[in-house]
């Protein structure tokens, strides 16, 4: 049996790259389980699909805190130690975090965006590859340091850009790629950091 390094994913929403690396997680030669999905949104649709998979969540409400960023990651990073997790998986969490919690995590957590870093931070970016006219568009998996979107690269995955593309074709071309590249490089980050 390979060993599994128990992993946490953060989401804030429906949780489909959540999903992909649930189904990844699930294979008998798949170097992580998920211990835990955690949500800054007590309602996100995403928490009930890990729960039908049997997956311990936990929610964190950041409503509650005001604008104390700070005491919210607190009391995350709380459950995360204490649920014993080794490597922290963004996947739709959309929340700009402070260097507390990324300071703990440095080197631990990784992050999927849906563009071509350094190409397109933050929001909206198949609006904004769009307007930019770009050819290619596609997403990135990087390790989550202070700056947002800017942390090292481990993998890219590319789509073409058609003239009549929509937003949302551009969204959907883009998620098919995200769904394959996330399980395939964390399992690449996990096994190269064993060795
Ligand atoms: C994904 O496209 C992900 O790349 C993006 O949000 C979507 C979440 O979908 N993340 C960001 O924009 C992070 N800045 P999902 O909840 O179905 O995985």
């Amino acid at each position: 049996m390979v060993e599994k390094t128990p992993i946490a994913i953060l989401i804030s929403g429906r949780g489909s790259n959540m999903m992909a690396l649930l189904e990844a997680c699930a294979q008998p030669d798949y170097p992580a389980r998920v211990a835990l999905v955690l949500s800054n949104k007590p309602d996100a649709p995403g928490l009930d699909i890990a729960r039908k998979f049997g997956i311990e969540t936990s929610f964190v409400d950041h409503k509650s805190y005001g604008r104390d960023r700070e005491a919210h990651e607190r009391d995350i990073n709380q459950i995360l130690e204490k649920t014993g997790v080794k490597i922290v998986c963004l996947a739709g969490y959309m929340r700009v975090l402070t260097p507390y919690l990324v300071t703990k995590w440095s080197g631990r957590m990784l992050n999927i965006h849906p563009s071509l870093l350094p190409a397109f931070p933050g929001l909206h970016t198949h609006e904004a590859a769009l307007k930019a006219g770009v050819k290619e568009h596609g997403c990135t998996i990087h390790l989550v340091t202070p700056g947002v979107d800017e942390g090292p690269i481990l993998a890219q995955a590319k789509v073409p850009v058609f003239e009549n593309d929509t937003a949302d074709d551009l969204a959907q071309r883009v998620l098919v790629q995200e769904h394959r590249l996330y399980p395939e490089t964390l399992a690449r980050f996990i096994t190269e950091k064993r060795s």
